[in-house]
């Protein structure tokens, strides 16, 4: 039975381009468990978007002094152009500002005030006379009440660390226009997480046992040693989505509070693209369906207990009140395996400093794959990992090319040469091919299994393995000796090195898919394992949004051993990588900002 598989990865701010960083955190991993899922025959929905609401958007507007709703898009539509670049194959990667995420979220909203999970209460914030708006608190800057630092945010000190009560900063100034503003009250609704602590509670237990500890960590044991507090979700702002109660005009929902609900909106808005409209419910009304959260370490609390209060707190209400239909309770989170950060050449990625390597930068002078090896190998799933270049040039040369690349390109243009553009076709196989085979088959097994568990690097170290067994079986049969004396036996060890590479080809498939599909056309099959991303319009009350999509291709249940034709016609086939000359690692360098 196909599983129901959502793969749901961190909405980025659009407020600045994507780096290194962020594709090794969510989206290259999502992507490589969405595919393999999909080799597998799962159903598989991969869903994001451009988080377009939220104070790091309208400050970086206010800093570029133009329209919100331009930098918004300018940033979204360079993320889109990236993902489709390096194959991050989303079925929707949408934004949040969208007429259905507003209907979503809003109806999310009311789910949770029906229910008894939210209330109103009204505090001092700072406001700005002059402009005649509250200010966010991460508008305000001052000293701090702790340490007497001048330069820390009325919600957070950079010096001593603390989390501050922004109406206590003292000294405080606009960070738009260094005003002074001063305190008024305003009423905002809060969600009463500390009602729902108990079901969230239980929710992680339930998790426990297989979740990273890290994740497990930054949620249960935090909630075990503090508790859940209340938190308010709206805000006085005008960019966002509109407060759905009469008399809340001029305030918003807090971003946190609706980027979540994307994760439930943009599988409705697929739905409705692609049909049939209800087919969202196969994810987030199923109970047997899992899903995977792709998210980089500060997200954790997030998505690992905010999101799951909010699904436990509107109960049957969201699907009642969104579409009149009898309520359904929604899919709790599966799994969230965050990872930690990855840092550059031992400094914290900072893109001011232009300390970072940028996604699409590289994609103009590296390989998709080459990238996406690196990024997996040092993928920072337990802890901090760091890029450095000199790394990148070893690895690439080492292991992708040498290894793998090799691999596959020595045999296929052994094979083309002397049999002709066809695979061999022996009578019968040696004990010891059908001893590698058989080896490189048990990848199945244990390549699936690490990905199973989300082990992206352990799964991809597998794979290699396997390709240096192939390797080794091929220096100790070497055909390119025996095809002289001997073309049987030079062809029976190419046809299992052939399945064996067939077979290899799979397990890199996730990780490294365009040149697997390359490798894939050399073999002679006709039908693309992956199919390709495209970028679309879409046109709604607010005006229109460009969204990722992509038509499949055919992975669908293909996670199985090659049956590859003895005789089967193979196409030309080419070096699938490309060596790195050793200077790269210096350049490279020198285009990075100062180090600190
Ligand atoms: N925009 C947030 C960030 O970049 C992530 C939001 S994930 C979401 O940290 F799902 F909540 F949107
Ligand atoms: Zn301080």
């Amino acid at each position: 039975m196909p599983e129901n598989i959502l793969i749901a990865i961190a909405w980025p701010y659009a407020n600045a381009q994507i780096h290194v960083g962020n594709i090794t955190g969510s989206h290259l991993p999502g992507d490589i468990v969405a595919r393999y899922h999909r080799l597998l025959g799962n159903n598989v929905l991969m869903v994001s978007g451009t988080d377009s609401h939220g104070t790091p958007v309208t400050l970086r507007a206010d800093a570029e002094k133009k329209p919100v709703e331009e930098v918004y898009k300018f940033y979204h539509d360079g993320f889109l152009e990236l993902f489709k670049q390096l194959g991050i194959q989303y079925d929707l990667f949408t934004t949040t500002h969208t007429q259905n995420h507003f209907k979503v979220s809003q109806s999310i909203f009311l789910a949770l005030q029906e229910n008894g999970f939210l209330y109103t209460e009204t505090r001092p914030q700072w406001y700005s006379p002059g402009s005649r708006r509250f200010l966010p608190d991460r508008y305000v800057e001052g000293t701090c009440y702790i340490c007497g630092f001048e330069g820390a945010r009325s919600d957070q000190c950079d010096r001593c660390g603390n989390v501050l009560e922004p109406e206590k900063l003292l000294n405080p100034r606009s960070k738009v226009d260094s005003s002074t503003p001063e305190l008024r009250e305003t009423q905002h609704f809060y969600l009463d997480l500390s009602k729902l602590e108990p079901e969230v509670t239980q929710f992680l237990r339930e998790r426990q046992h297989y979740w990273r500890e890290t994740v497990i960590r930054q949620s249960l044991g935090q909630i075990e040693s503090e508790g859940l507090r209340s938190r308010p979700i709206t805000r006085d702002l005008d960019w966002g989505i509109p407060v759905p109660v009469a008399g809340w005009e001029g305030k918003c929902l807090y971003v946190w509070f609706e980027a979540v609900i994307g994760y439930l909106s943009a599988a409705i808005e697929w739905a409705h693209i692609h049909g049939p409209a209800d087919a969202w419910k196969n994810w987030w009304t199923n109970p047997s369906a899992k899903a995977f959260h792709f998210i980089g370490k500060d997200n954790i609390f997030f998505h690992a207990a905010w999101w799951p209060a909010q699904l436990l707190g509107v109960g049957e209400g969201f699907v009642r009140i969104f579409s009149g239909e009898s309520g359904q309770p929604l899919t709790l989170p599966y799994d969230v395996p965050a990872n930690m950060f990855m840092n550059l050449e031992g400094q914290k990625i900072s893109g001011s400093r232009n300390w970072a390597v940028w996604g699409k930068d590289a994609l103009s002078r590296y390989d998709p794959d080459a990238l996406r090896y690196y990024l997996t190998v040092n993928m920072p799933e337990m802890r901090d990992s760091d890029w450095d270049w000199g790394e990148f040039v070893a690895r690439n040369n080492n292991e992708l090319v040498a290894t793998w690349g090799n691999l596959a390109n020595r045999v296929l243009s052994f094979t083309y040469r002397h049999w002709d553009g066809h695979a061999p076709a022996p009578a019968g196989l040696a004990p010891a091919d059908q001893q590698i085979i058989a080896v490189v088959e048990g990848g199945f097994a244990s390549v699936g299994e690490y990905l199973n568990k989300v082990q992206l690097r352990g799964a991809l170290g597998e794979a290699m393995r396997l390709a240096t067994e192939v390797n080794r079986y091929l220096d100790i049969s070497a055909p390119w000796f025996t095809i002289k004396t001997d073309k049987d036996a030079a062809a029976r060890s190419i046809y299992a090195a052939l399945k064996c590479i067939d077979n290899l080809k799979l397990f890199f498939a996730p990780f490294l898919p365009f040149s697997s599909e390359r490798l894939h056309t050399f073999f002679g099959y006709t039908s693309p394992l992956f199919g390709e991303g495209y970028i679309d319009t879409v046109q709604d009350s607010l005006g229109e949004h460009t969204v990722l999509r992509y038509r499949p291709g055919s992975a669908s249940g293909r996670w199985e051993p090659s049956r590859l034709a003895p005789g089967q016609a193979l196409n030309q086939p080419a070096p699938l990588f490309r060596k790195l000359d050793e200077s790269v690692a210096a350049e490279e360098r020198s285009r990075l900002g100062p180090k600190t």
